[in-house]
């Protein structure tokens, strides 16, 4: 079985951890406790194949984003979180993405921006059109889900997947 370590980075309180537990265990983490690092395996069944998956599960908080190249070196996919009710969350994200491309120049890897959070529409501060542009100019995939409503988190690693099988 092959095997895929996907790293999710992004800055604090957008949800990595949610969505890297709906996508887990199927369940929604109401409450908020940062994340230093988890780490989870998981099988997945795609187009007929199983693939064994690891998850890393990485700290929004300043104080450990000195670990982030060691992440990164690490890592065959990435995805990269922000929250679509805040546009700070949105600026801190380029930054990450430039440095995934800087570790991995010569071996561009699997890359999605996710625009976490869609149920707060009404507290919508960067439109869906920012989000693909932003993709558009990283050449990587972009999608907007909710982990709260369990909406596109699935799609999220299957993009990967399909990525990682076509690199
Ligand atoms: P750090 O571990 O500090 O980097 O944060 P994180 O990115 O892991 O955020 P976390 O998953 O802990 O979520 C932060 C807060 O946002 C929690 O209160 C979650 O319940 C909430 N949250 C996460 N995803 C969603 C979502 O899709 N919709 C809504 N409305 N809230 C969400
Ligand atoms: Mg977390």
């Amino acid at each position: 079985m092959q095997n895929f370590k996907i790293i999710i980075l992004g800055p604090g309180g957008v949800g990595k951890s949610a969505l890297t537990q709906r996508f887990i265990s199927g369940n929604f983490i109401e409450a908020y406790d940062p994340t230093i690092e988890d780490c989870y395996l998981k099988t997945v069944k795609y187009k007929n194949k199983e693939y064994k998956l690891e998850i890393l599960d990485t700290a929004g908080t300043d104080q450990f984003t000195s670990l982030r190249d060691v992440y990164i070196n690490s890592g065959d996919a990435f995805v990269v979180v922000y929250s679509i009710d805040s546009i700070s969350s949105f600026n801190d994200i380029q930054s990450i993405i430039d440095q995934i491309c800087t570790i991995k120049e010569s071996d561009p890897s699997p890359l999605i921006i996710v625009g976490n959070k869609c149920d707060l529409d009404e507290d919508r501060e960067i439109s869906e059109e920012m989000g693909e542009m932003l993709a558009n100019s990283s050449r990587c995939s972009f999608i907007e889900t909710s982990a709260k409503l369990d909406l596109n988190i699935k799609e999220i690693f299957y993009d990967l997947l399909s990525q990682l099988i076509n690199k």
